[in-house]
């Protein structure tokens, strides 16, 4: 079978390799799609600390089932699905404390071991997610995105009746809003400083859209929400300026969660985080059941996928998803590689 191999940075060579034999506990899923996210572009350009090369990536993903290992249950040739691509030790105190997304070793598939950019790939059926008969493989491919803002969310427990407040309308961001709402926000407002990624929030049902590149957020978030302003935050930019606008418009006692990866460290005015009492806190990819719930948001239509999804390249064409994707930051929200159609 084919695999796409990151030999090193913007380098992507196809191999033959033979086609894995699941092992007892695996099953083996022939692969569909992978959608390409930011930290594989990182990853394309040399930029992502923790990962080493040659590398395979893939780690949004979604495929059919081809075999099960002896000893899987609940999984079968035929059922599509989507796997959680966290590699834990199962023994560190996150681990054996329920956190393992929050493991102390985590490795990630795509990063630090073999993502499933390859024609077939197996995988611990533990991992697996089966995704309802009647969803698109390209919509199961995002549940791994959707997931994350699930979790975000989960952050700041129960979110329904709030005044949410996005920064950033990358897929991220988007999808955080979009989450919100169908975890019962009252309100959610997503602000970005493009035009065509504020336009996608709004086809996906964010009214509440905001273009920080020439609105005063202060005002904007007094003009929408009132003099209580936000009842929660979500950082989902990973910039110096978009986390001191969230310390800043932040209401007394509120929550602001971090979802953004800072690649330098931002100076934050830590004064005003503790004399309004805000609590600042991190969130890390996802665990099992904000994949059951991200499914089932997709499922009720709660999450729409299909608006950000913009583009696809054949698996061939790796590398020109890549160029394309730098070629056109703004307007490629998600690219989906198509291994097989
Ligand atoms: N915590 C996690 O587990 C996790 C998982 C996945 C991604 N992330 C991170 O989430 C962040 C968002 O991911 P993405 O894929 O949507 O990235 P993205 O780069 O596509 O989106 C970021 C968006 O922020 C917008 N932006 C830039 N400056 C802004 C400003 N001042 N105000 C408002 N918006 C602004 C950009 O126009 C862009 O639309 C990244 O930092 C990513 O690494 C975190
Ligand atoms: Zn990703
Ligand atoms: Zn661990």
């Amino acid at each position: 079978m084919k695999q796409s191999v990151m030999t090193s940075p913007g380098v992507i060579e196809f191999r033959d390799v033979p086609l894995p034999v699941p092992a007892s506990t695996e099953v083996l899923i022939r692969m569909k799609r992978i959608g390409v996210c930011g930290s594989d572009i990182h990853v394309y350009h040399g930029k992502h600390a923790l990962t080493p090369y040659p590398v395979v990536q893939g780690h949004e993903v979604s495929g059919v089932i081809e075999k099960v290992g002896g000893s899987v249950r609940g999984l079968a040739p035929g059922d599509k699905v989507t796997f959680q691509p966290q590699v834990t030790c199962g023994t560190c105190y996150p681990c054996r404390h329920g956190a393992y997304h929050i493991c102390d070793s985590l490795k990630v598939m795509g990063f630090q071991t073999t993502g499933a950019g390859s024609e077939y790939f197996a995988v611990d059926a533990s991992k697996v997610l089966k995704l309802p008969t009647r969803m698109d493989l390209e919509h199961g491919a995002m549940i791994e995105p959707a997931a994350v803002a699930v979790h975000a969310l989960g952050r700041a427990g129960d979110v329904s009746g709030m005044k949410v407040l996005v920064l950033g309308a990358g897929p991220i961001g988007n999808l955080v809003a979009q989450a919100a709402k169908g975890l019962g926000a009252a309100q959610v407002m997503i602000t970005d400083v493009s035009d065509f990624r504020l336009g996608k929030a709004r086809e996906c049902g964010i009214d509440l859209c905001v273009n920080i590149g020439n609105t005063d957020l202060a005002a904007a978030v007094k003009e929408h929400f009132g003099e209580a302003k936000a009842d929660l935050i979500l950082e989902c930019v990973g910039s110096p300026q978009t986390i001191s606008q969230a310390v800043a418009v932040a209401r007394k006692g509120t929550d602001i969660i971090v979802v953004g990866v800072f690649g330098d460290k931002p100076v934050l005015d830590l004064g005003t985080v503790q004399d309004r009492e805000l609590r600042l806190i991190g969130t890390l990819m996802y665990r099992e059941p904000d994949w059951k719930k991200a499914i089932e948001l997709v499922e009720s239509g709660k999450i729409r996928l299909a608006p950000l999804i913009t583009d696809h390249f054949e698996f061939a064409d790796y590398k020109k998803a890549y160029e394309y994707i730098e070629a056109n930051r703004e307007r490629a929200m998600k690219v989906m590689i198509v291994v097989e159609k």
